[in-house]
């Protein structure tokens, strides 16, 4: 068999020719709209005479019909000749950027129709849930409300109460950066948290988590946890022999949020296992427990945070011993780099956590230093990374001693090298004076 002819092949796809068409006039309304037709080799010919032919339900077609391929090309050149030109071309010969603005108007729609669709979806969850609610407390009038939390420009669903609900941290910042990984977790989807240490993963997972009071396990693979620690297994106690959970179906079965931290040291038994839950509604069988499943919690979330990986592949020397995920491991994640707050948002979370005594200039001039050691150390001028954390300790520490390189002495100097420890003495020397 011999390959199709190109020209042959090129001149049976009207792929190109899809799309709106109007004369170039200004403001003239009418246009023509052609579609693939729903059975194979045919064209759907919309005409009307709208102003807005993109914007669904809104615009009046008054002729709809089926056209067959050699139909269409008999279409596009009576409407060349009436001067009808695809709109792209249009906008091509207008502004010279013909894919640019002929998706983004209509990206905007399909947008706003998605956002439409899903406070149509929450709506009918929230009556399920408050039905099934009804059902279980009797009366309508004493029903518990479901309960939502604001987080960012979301609601987060509230869990029950938990032992392993984290503590607020009051002085918590929900930077608006932060929005997306928001919508991704009220979507039960898998979230991966990669960025420098201390730049925030663990505690923002917490802090979503603290405020919709849902129970947090954490699993750090960079260390003695394996695959039994994760996933379960047997042990004998009093003569009987008994399955302990892994912190995986723990969370699993009580609807906990699980976060795998630094991931990228994880063992390829424990990923296997992982792989599994990694479909929101994905289910783990335990093997060494005769093939028991363990189905989801609706509650259950899982996280993972890692330094080294995708994006974050460039400082791997940083992270001794961390493994490269594969690609196809990486695409069942969202996957967020994380960076440290900005100057103004860490001057913001100075002040929350340490007024009344450390001041706006006290805190930007500590925040602008943060910045430097973070700058240097991009440039490979520093090797340690200077976290919010140490920042905010350092801080407490001066206003105990009143002495900013005393304190400086167990919250920074003490942590890194020698070498480190002088270039991070000479950025704090240049934004502040020593007194005298
Ligand atoms: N947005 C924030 N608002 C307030 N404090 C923050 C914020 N992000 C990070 N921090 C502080 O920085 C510390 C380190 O963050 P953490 O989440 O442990 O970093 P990572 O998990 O990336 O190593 C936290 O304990 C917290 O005090
Ligand atoms: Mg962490």
């Amino acid at each position: 068999m011999s390959a199709p002819d190109p020209i042959e092949a090129e001149d049976a796809s009207h792929d190109a020719d899809l799309g709106v068409y109007r004369r170039a006039t200004a403001g003239d309304p009418e246009w023509w709209r052609v579609s693939i037709g729903e059975r194979p080799e045919t064209y759907r010919l919309e005409h009307g005479v709208d102003a807005d032919p993109a914007s669904h339900g809104a615009a009046t077609v008054d002729i709809d019909l089926v056209v067959d391929a050699e139909n269409l090309r008999a279409k596009l050149k009576k409407w060349r000749r009436e001067g009808f030109v695809l709109e792209r071309d249009v906008a091509a010969s207008e502004a010279g950027a013909p894919a640019r603005i002929a998706f983004m108007p209509e990206l905007q729609r399909a947008h706003m129709r998605m956002l439409a669709a899903k406070l149509r979806d929450a709506q009918a969850e929230d009556a399920a849930i408050q039905q099934a609610l009804d059902q279980t407390a009797g009366k309508a009038a004493n029903r518990p409300a479901i309960e939502t939390v604001r987080i960012g420009n979301l609601d987060v669903r509230c869990g029950a109460a938990h032992p392993l609900v984290p503590r607020v941290n009051p002085a918590y910042l929900f930077s608006p950066r932060f929005n997306d990984i928001v919508a991704d977790i009220v979507e039960n989807r898998r979230v991966m948290l990669i960025g420098h240490t201390g730049a925030g993963k663990t505690s923002l997972i917490e802090q979503v988590a603290a405020r919709s009071r849902h129970g947090v396990l954490r699993s750090n693979m960079n260390g003695q946890t394996t695959v039994g620690d994760f996933v379960g297994f047997w042990t004998v106690k009093g003569g009987e022999t008994l399955w302990v959970d892994g912190v995986l179906p723990t969370a699993m079965r009580e609807g906990l949020w699980l976060i795998v931290d630094e991931i990228d040291f994880a063992e390829p038994s424990i990923l296997a296992a992982l792989t599994a839950v990694l479909e929101p509604q994905g289910r783990l069988v335990l093997k060494e427990k005769g093939n028991e499943i363990v189905a989801p919690h609706p509650a259950f979330r899982l996280f993972a945070t890692a330094n080294a990986v995708g994006a974050m592949s460039q400082f791997r020397h940083l992270y001794q011993g961390a493994n490269l995920m594969n690609e196809a491991f990486l695409d069942r994640w969202r996957v967020y780099l994380l960076d440290y707050l900005t100057p103004a948002e860490e001057t913001d979370v100075l002040l929350r956590t340490l007024a009344p005594y450390l001041t706006q200039p006290l805190a930007s001039t500590l925040a602008a230093i943060a910045a430097d050691c973070r700058a240097a150390f991009a440039r490979e001028d520093l090797s340690s990374a200077f976290s919010t954390r140490r920042l905010l300790d350092w801080a407490e520490l001066m206003l105990r001693t009143g002495d900013p390189e005393r304190a400086a002495g167990p919250a920074i100097y003490a942590k890194v090298s020698p070498e480190d420890a002088a270039t991070i003495r000479g950025i704090v020397r240049h934004h502040i004076a020593p007194v005298g």
